[in-house]
Formats: C-alpha cells, sequence, structure tokens
C-alpha cells in the first residue's frame, strides 16, 4: 500500500480518540492521513495530537484563509485516494446526506471524486433512529460505502449496535477500498448512456426519457476501478464524471461511429437506450403542418443499427466483455435471456422499466451470464453500478 493517501475526516464523538489509532495502525501499512478535524471532533482530541500522529498539518476551518492559500478545500479533498469519515456521527452523516457544506468536513465531502468510506459511531438510539437510517440509505445509494457499527457496551452506558468497529477492521476496509481502485488498471472500457436523438427536421426529433443517470454512474464506477472510460453519450443533463473521456452524439448512427472511433476496449457497457427507429427522412426545413397535397406529412420509420449487437459480433476488436442491458415490462427473466442469445453479448442486465426506473434514481436488475442469473433488489443507481463495476473486476481477476 505504500505511497497511498487518504483523506481522514475526525468528526465529534468518544470514539474520535480511536482515530489516532488508526492513524498509526495505517502509517504501518503505509498508508499515509491527511487529517481534517472537525470543531466538535477538537473537543475530543486536540490538532497537536493528529499532526503529531499524521506526521502532516491538521486542516481545521473553513474559514482559515492561510490554508485556503496553501491548499484549497476542492484541492484537499481530491488529492488522496480515499476519504474516510472516522468517526462519522449521526450529524455528519446527516449533513453530508443532505449535501450541506456549512464547514470544511462537508465542504470537502460534497468536492470530492474519490471514494468515500463512513464509519459510523453513536448511540445505539441514534443508529436505529428512522432519521439515521434514513441517511444512511441516502449516503448509500449516493455511493458511499457506509461500514456497520460493531455492537456492544457504549461508553454511555447502553449496550447495541452503533460502537466504532475495531480499528483493525476499518483498517482492513479501508485496505480493500485502496486495493480495489486498482483492479482495472490497464483496461478499457467504453460505455454508451442516454438516449439518441432521431431528426425528423432541423427542429423536431424521435427521442426517449432516458437520463443517463445509469450509465453516467457505470462509467464513473469503472473508472474508480482504475479503467481508463469512454463515455460515449446521447444528449443528457448530466456532468462528465471524473476521469472520464465524454463523447458526445445524437444520433444512433453517431452513437455506432462514436463507439467504433474508441476501439479497442476490453469491455463494453451498452447502457444507451438506443431509439430503434429514425424518420426515413429528415427533412432539411422545418416541415409545414400540411404538406404540399394538403395532407399531414406520415412518418415512416426505417430501422437503426442495433450498436450492441454489431459490437457482440465483432470479428476483429470484439471486446472482451461485452455487456447489455434489457428494459422489459414484463416476463423480464424470458426475455432478457433470449435478448442475450440475439444480441451475441457476454451479460445482460434486465430492468423492469414499468414503474418508474427511466429517468429515477433508483434501479433493481437481473444479471444474467451463461445458465446463471442474480437478482440485484431495488437500490441507488450508483450503487448498482459499483455493484457491477465490482463483478467486472472479479471476472478479470478470475480470467488473469
Ligand atoms: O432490443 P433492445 O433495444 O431492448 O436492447 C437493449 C440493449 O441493446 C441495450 O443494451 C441497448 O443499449 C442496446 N441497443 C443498441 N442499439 C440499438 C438498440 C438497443 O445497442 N439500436
Amino acid at each position: 500500500m505504500d505511497g497511498k493517501r487518504i483523506l481522514l475526516i475526525i468528526g465529534g464523538g468518544i470514539a474520535a480518540y480511536k482515530s489516532l489509532e488508526l492513524i498509526r495502525t495505517l502509517s504501518k501499512r503505509g498508508i499515509a492521513s491527511r487529517c481534517i478535524l472537525t470543531r466538535a471532533g477538537a473537543e475530543f482530541v486536540t490538532p497537536l495530537s493528529v499532526s503529531a500522529l499524521s506526521g502532516e498539518k491538521v486542516f481545521g476551518d473553513l474559514f482559515d484563509l492561510t490554508d485556503e492559500a496553501e491548499m484549497g478545500h476542492i484541492e484537499l479533498s481530491r488529492s488522496s485516494d480515499l476519504v474516510v469519515v472516522c468517526p462519522a456521527t449521526a450529524d455528519l452523516m446527516a449533513r453530508a446526506a443532505q449535501g450541506l457544506a456549512g464547514d470544511l468536513a462537508t465542504t470537502a465531502l460534497l468536492a470530492t471524486d474519490t471514494p468515500v468510506l463512513m464509519v459510523p459511531a453513536m448511540n445505539v438510539r441514534m443508529w436505529d433512529h428512522a432519521a439515521t437510517r434514513r441517511n444512511v440509505e441516502r449516503l448509500r445509494a449516493d455511493g458511499v460505502t457506509v461500514m456497520e457499527p460493531d455492537e456492544g457496551a457504549m461508553a454511555c452506558g447502553e449496550f447495541g449496535p452503533g460502537r466504532l468497529p475495531e480499528i483493525d477492521r476499518i483498517a482492513e476496509a479501508i485496505t480493500t477500498q485502496l486495493a480495489r481502485s486498482q483492479r482495472l488498471s490497464g483496461r478499457h472500457a467504453i460505455v454508451t448512456a442516454g438516449p439518441t436523438r432521431e431528426p425528423l427536421d432541423p427542429v423536431r426529433y424521435l427521442s426517449n426519457q432516458s437520463s443517463g443517470r445509469q450509465g453516467y454512474a457505470i462509467a464513473e464506477a469503472l473508472a474508480r476501478e482504475g479503467a481508463q472510460v469512454t463515455l460515449v453519450s446521447g444528449p443528457v443533463m448530466l456532468p462528465a464524471p471524473p476521469g472520464v473521456t465524454r463523447v458526445d452524439v445524437e444520433t444512433a448512427r453517431d452513437m455506432l461511429a462514436g463507439v467504433e472511433a474508441a476501439l479497442p476496449a476490453d469491455i463494453f457497457v451498452s447502457v444507451a437506450a438506443v431509439a430503434d427507429w429514425r424518420p426515413a427522412r429528415s427533412a432539411d426545413r422545418k416541415l409545414k403542418l400540411k404538406d404540399e397535397a394538403g395532407e399531414t406529412p406520415p412518418l415512416n420509420l426505417t430501422e437503426n443499427p442495433d450498436i450492441l449487437a454489431t459490437l457482440s459480433r465483432k470479428r476483429k476488436h470484439r471486446p472482451e466483455l461485452v455487456i447489455g442491458f434489457a428494459a422489459e415490462t414484463h416476463d423480464v427473466e424470458a426475455h432478457a435471456r433470449a435478448k442475450l442469445e440475439r444480441k451475441g453479448c457476454d451479460w445482460i442486465l434486465a430492468n423492469d422499466v414499468s414503474g418508474d426506473v427511466m429517468g429515477g434514481g433508483e434501479n433493481e436488475v437481473l444479471l444474467i451470464r451463461g445458465e446463471g442469473s442474480d437478482h440485484w433488489p431495488r437500490a441507488g443507481k450508483a450503487e448498482l453500478a459499483r455493484k457491477l463495476a465490482d463483478e467486472v473486476s472479479e471476472h478479470f481477476a478470475r480470467a488473469q
């Protein structure tokens, strides 16, 4: 682990003193800690102890102009391989779940593009409270890894889940996360996302409801595993995920060309909701209400190329792992299995789109490969993306 660095945010709870031991344990494993001590955290441990153990300056106040001049909060949040919040108090998690940025700790959490691991420690009732459950769920949906606390006697005299996990367990989780981010290094992944737009005339087009969120989350998750990612995207309202190369396209034909231009690749994930047809003719000028014969213009359609099937059947430069999506409204598994065969891809992620999946923040999928299938229960799109990136990483680890 030599050369790795975490940003350690120390929240204000009685368990804060244990963060000192964590810094030492990590340093023995070759992991350096740069620390933010919240105002409440500084009530439990002193900046001096933290800086003595970490060997670095400790950051505390967002409005400390000297710190901002040396290293801005944005830079601070990005110059590490992992952000760890330990202890993560109920209050800090609630603020992070809301996206508040009233102090340096929450600002860094909002500004970071590195993975975040939270290690909760709090009274059992606070941990069990519906508000905390909600916040933990929200954070997980946003892609944050929240560890389960230990169960046992607490500083406040009560018993139950809420204790900070053993330091070795935390160090292990940190080491695993740091190792993880390298599993796809040296691999190139192409991901398609969003809808396509098929023009009828210069101002009108055929399109669909796809928001691009699932594809963007997958591109980001693969990049976090160390892959070089090209995201070929239809028109969506999302910023490119950090470290990902985005190629903007409009039509299905442009999307296919964008994908082919990005080859060779090890992985292809076809998430885009590609329009199956396009208007047979796209007029150069805006169509009139009625054509010359006084008729409503007819809408003649022609089939678009199937990008997934084209990539799956490539003789030259076929990516080693080709993954498709199947949006179905009924008989999900049977239809998806037939699609796997028909398209010739290796895996298919099937989802039921009869509800609010398209354009929504959550998804529920069935991963179909070969004979087997795995059901992934409803979860945030970021969480499902991480699961997929995990499976892809495992696949390449097994193949080696
Ligand atoms: O046949 P269907 O459109 O349901 O297939 C869905 C899968 O095929 C998705 O992975 C989608 O990205 C891909 N697809 C494609 N090109 C098309 C249509 C679908 O790549 N023209």
